[in-house]
Parts: C-alpha cells; sequence; structure tokens
C-alpha cells in the first residue's frame, strides 16, 4: 500500500515536467529592418521563447537572435527563413537531449555539491550547514520571503568586528534558467571561507569588508525551473486579472522602470511588473541595500549566457558619471577572467553593448549610490546557452572569481 502511494506520488510529480522534445535553439543573423520585422512577426503569430536579446522588444538588425521554437513550428520557420533569406543556424538539435546532457559530471548526489546543480531544497539545507559551520566568518539573515513562501537568506562574510564595515553585495539566481550563476554564489562562498587565511587578497578583503551574498534570488522561479519549467525566467506572482504569472526581476526595480526594453504585457518574459518593486522578491533586495545603502560599495550580479561585464547605463544611452572609471575596472576584471582559461568577455554599459533595458538591479543600485555596479553575464556565447553541462560549473566559476575578486580588491583599495 504504501509503496503503491509513493510510485503514485513519483508519477504525477514527473507528469508534471514539461518536456522539449523536438524542439530547437537557433540563431537567426538578421541584417536587414525586413528580417527584423520577420522575426517579430513570427513572435506574434507562434510561441517564441527568445533566450537572446530576451524578449522581441530589443531586437534590431546586426545582432544574433537565440530563439527557443517548438517541433510543430519548425516546418512555418523555415519556410519563413528560405522566404526572407536570413542568414541563420541551429544552436541545439533537440532541446530534450541538452537538458539531459547538462548533468554530464556524472549522477545526482543526494547532498550538494559545488559541480552539480542543485535544487532549492540542497541548497537550502547548504545554506543552514554553511553559515553555522564558521561563526567567525559567516553568518545569515532572512531579508523578507519569497510570494511562494520561502526565505530569503542573506550570507554575511566577513570577520567578525565591532564596528559597521564598508560592504560588497553580490546576487545570483535574478533569473531562474540561469542555472550556472546560481552555482557561482554557492562556489563564492566556498572560496571565501576555504581560502580565508591563506590567500592574502581574500583574507585582507573579508578583514576590511562584510560580503553580503545572496544565493538565490528568485528562489521560487528557480525551483519551478527544477520541478516543472526548465526554461523559466521570471518570478512566479499571481495577479487576478491575469493567467500569465510572474514579472522579470530585472526590469522590476525603479530605474526608469518600463520605459525601454521591457514590456506591460504581463505574459511577456520581460514584464516589468505592476509597478516598480511589485515583486516582493525586488522589494525585499531593495529595501535591504537602501537600509544598508551607507556602507554598500560595490554590487554585483549574476546572470547568464554571453559572456559579458556590463554596467550602468541601461535605462539610457547616456554615460554614467563615473564611466570612465566602471569601464577601466570592468575591462580589468575581464583580463583577469580570461588570463586562467583564455574565456573572452566584452565589457561596456549596458544600453550599448548589448540592448537599452529598464528596471535593471544594477542601475538602481548605482542611482541609489553604490558606485561600483555590475552585471556578469557568464558562459558560454551560445552553444549551450542556459543548458551549461555541469562539467563546465567548475572552469567557469573559477575564472569568475577572479574578475569578482579584481573589482572586490579595487574597491578595497579606494574606499
Ligand atoms: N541580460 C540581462 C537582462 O536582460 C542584462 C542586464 C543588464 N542590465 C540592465 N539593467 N538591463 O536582464
Ligand atoms: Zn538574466
Amino acid at each position: 500500500m504504501k509503496v503503491l502511494l509513493l510510485l503514485g506520488l513519483v508519477a504525477v510529480a514527473l507528469g508534471d515536467i514539461t518536456r522539449f522534445e523536438g524542439e530547437k535553439v537557433f540563431r537567426l543573423k538578421p541584417v536587414l529592418d525586413e528580417h527584423v520585422t520577420v522575426i517579430k512577426d513570427l513572435a506574434k503569430s507562434i510561441e517564441v521563447d527568445f533566450w537572446r536579446p530576451e524578449s522581441p522588444e530589443l531586437l534590431t538588425i546586426d545582432i544574433d537572435v537565440d530563439i527557443r521554437v517548438s517541433a510543430i513550428y519548425l516546418d512555418m520557420l523555415y519556410t519563413i527563413l528560405q522566404q526572407s533569406d536570413m542568414e541563420h543556424e541551429v544552436l541545439i538539435e533537440d532541446l530534450q537531449t541538452a537538458v539531459e546532457a547538462q548533468a554530464d559530471s556524472g549522477p545526482t548526489p543526494r547532498t550538494h555539491s559545488y559541480t552539480k546543480y542543485n535544487s532549492w531544497d540542497k541548497i537550502q539545507s547548504w545554506i543552514a550547514s554553511v553559515s553555522s559551520s564558521n561563526p567567525n566568518l559567516i553568518s545569515r539573515q532572512v531579508i523578507g520571503n519569497t510570494y511562494e513562501g520561502r526565505p530569503m537568506n542573506v550570507l554575511k562574510l566577513g570577520k567578525k568586528s565591532s564596528s559597521t564595515k564598508p560592504a560588497i553585495f553580490l546576487d545570483c539566481g535574478i533569473h531562474a534558467r540561469e542555472w550556472i550563476s546560481t552555482a557561482f554564489c554557492q562556489w563564492f562562498v566556498k572560496e571565501a571561507l576555504s581560502t580565508y587565511g591563506s590567500d592574502s587578497q581574500m583574507t585582507s578583503l573579508l578583514d576590511q569588508m562584510d560580503v553580503f551574498v545572496l544565493p538565490v534570488f528568485n528562489i521560487d522561479g528557480y525551483d519551478y525551473t527544477h520541478k516543472s519549467n526548465r526554461m523559466w525566467r521570471k518570478t512566479r506572482s499571481r495577479r487576478s486579472g491575469s493567467s500569465c504569472i510572474g514579472a522579470d526581476p530585472n526590469r522590476n526595480f525603479d530605474a526608469g522602470w518600463c520605459s525601454l526594453g521591457a514590456s506591460s504585457n504581463p505574459c511577456s518574459d520581460t514584464f516589468c511588473g505592476y509597478t516598480p518593486e511589485s515583486e516582493i522578491e525586488v522589494k525585499n533586495v531593495a529595501e535591504f541595500i537602501r537600509r544598508n545603502k551607507s556602507i554598500m560599495k560595490a554590487y554585483i550580479t549574476i546572470h547568464s549566457y554571453s559572456q559579458l561585464l556590463l554596467f550602468p547605463y541601461s535605462y539610457t544611452y547616456e554615460l554614467a558619471a563615473d564611466h570612465s572609471e566602471l569601464l577601466k575596472v570592468a575591462e580589468g576584471a575581464s583580463a583577469a577572467l580570461r588570463s586562467l582559461y583564455g574565456t573572452r568577455y566584452t565589457s561596456g554599459p549596458g544600453a550599448a553593448t548589448i540592448y537599452p533595458a529598464a528596471g535593471g538591479s544594477d542601475d538602481w543600485a548605482y542611482d541609489l549610490g553604490v558606485k561600483y555596479s555590475y552585471t556578469f553575464e557568464l558562459r558560454d556565447t551560445g552553444r549551450y546557452g542556459f543548458l551549461l553541462p555541469e562539467s563546465q560549473i567548475k572552469p567557469t566559476c573559477e575564472e569568475t572569481m577572479l574578475a569578482v575578486k579584481y573589482i572586490a580588491a579595487y574597491v578595497q583599495k579606494n574606499l
């Protein structure tokens, strides 16, 4: 009886997972205005998941466009591509195969692993154990709950001190499907704890400053990508009057909110939300940073994919007051990153480097007064996209550490 009941539950849970058989990811190369129109029209008539840029509003000519299309629309897409004579390539032949190929580093263990993509349950118990492991170096606090009621823990890394120390805020997992991002915050915490006392830079950083780490910003969305739909991006908030779920947390900050590169359509993947900070996760983070504004010296947020190091502004083409310094630090950080495995990053202000997109956390933090405000877009450049294999977690995190430590060292020198 018990066994039967258990099997029943498992079957239901499995039945809920979205599968991606026959779906493909294409890279389109629009070089004419007409091509852009064709892609936009396509997005209106069939279901297209934009991987890069994240929505049809952000399309322009001469940028690569990565899209996911389900099997039933492939014939139609091929016809349209032929008719418009648009150059394209297939990045992922079969998405379900790619989803399954992510876990290329052996079977999934029952416990947390730094070289695996961990479920929220594993990350949650990891948060509890890692924060009680070294009370002199790490503590945690809950900054609020998510929409679905999960606690948002911020880990504070730094040598205990009686006086308040200047600080850096680091978050991962604003977007649910960007799993390598979430893996990085866990890696950062591990490295900080294990190299304090031996690595002179980490030791001096944690002696002088505190680093606040939010391991998973959009926990509800992240959990949903594990349990139901691997390709989910937004939060999971609901509103009566709309059947569409969630808003884009990185369009929901109060920075030129919903003016550019964001959608007011609740069904869009770049929906800006009903008001700035309508998403409780955004509000919790914004309030925490506002409360600690006087000590916050840097804000670093981790996304994927594209290999970019971006800084303000994204809501306008205007250059930030600190543009040349921000650029100089970004270039230094990219060079440090590249020194390990040769991975190339492009750095620059968001609007000019990729596309204008308002309501982002980086612009918001900068305008609040947190001068060193950076957005990382980690590996890769599209071969695997959001489905970066687990075998790349270690090298990606190692190289990213060098860039983050470069920024931290610069901030520390310029306190
Ligand atoms: N791909 C990221 C996003 O669309 C880039 C964020 C850059 N910053 C920004 N404020 N738009 O969210
Ligand atoms: Zn993102």
